[in-house]
């Protein structure tokens, strides 16, 4: 069961972070070819594809996060937090903030308050990609 949903969320947190770096490194460099009426076009249509898998992919990594979090996080020690412990609860707070913003942004129409652009996200699954690797050494 814990292999499963950590197959899964390795796979919606592909297509999640598969979205960001499309759209940071990608899309969002069209707009010098494209009058702005033309890219605000062609945005609305990338982002109505968008709209229909991401938020379900982010839900799901966040959720099987969750799982995963509570299978792997293990005893606290009476002299405090491991560096195991330290860095995945680091790794799930910005998991679980990104899952907030999209849940928000979704779900009940209330866009992020600040960091408005996809940079932001894009620039958080680097870290967390980054601390799911280092905490394990
Ligand atoms: C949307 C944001 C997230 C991204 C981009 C992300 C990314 C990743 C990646 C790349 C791995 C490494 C997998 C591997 O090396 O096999 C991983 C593992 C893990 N993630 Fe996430 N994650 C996210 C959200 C969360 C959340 C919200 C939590 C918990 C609250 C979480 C908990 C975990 C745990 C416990 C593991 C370790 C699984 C293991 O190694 O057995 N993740 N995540």
């Amino acid at each position: 069961m814990y292999d499963l949903i950590h197959i899964i969320h390795l796979y919606s947190v592909f297509i999640y972070a598969g979205f960001l770096f499309t759209d940071v490194l990608f899309f969002s460099r069209m707009k010098t070819n494209f009058s702005p009426a033309e890219y605000a076009a062609l945005r609305e249509i990338f982002m109505g594809y968008v709209k229909r898998v991401v938020p379900v992919a982010l839900l799901t990594a966040v959720l099987s996060g969750i799982y995963l979090f509570v299978q792997v996080f293990g005893e606290i020690a009476p002299e405090g937090l491991s560096r195991f412990q330290v860095l995945l609860s680091i790794k799930g707070f910005l998991g679980l903030w990104l899952g907030m913003r999209g849940i928000l942004q979704k779900f009940f129409g209330i866009e992020p308050l600040v960091f408005k652009q996809h940079t932001f996200p894009f620039i958080l699954v680097i870290v967390i990609i980054l601390l799911s690797q280092v905490m394990y050494l």
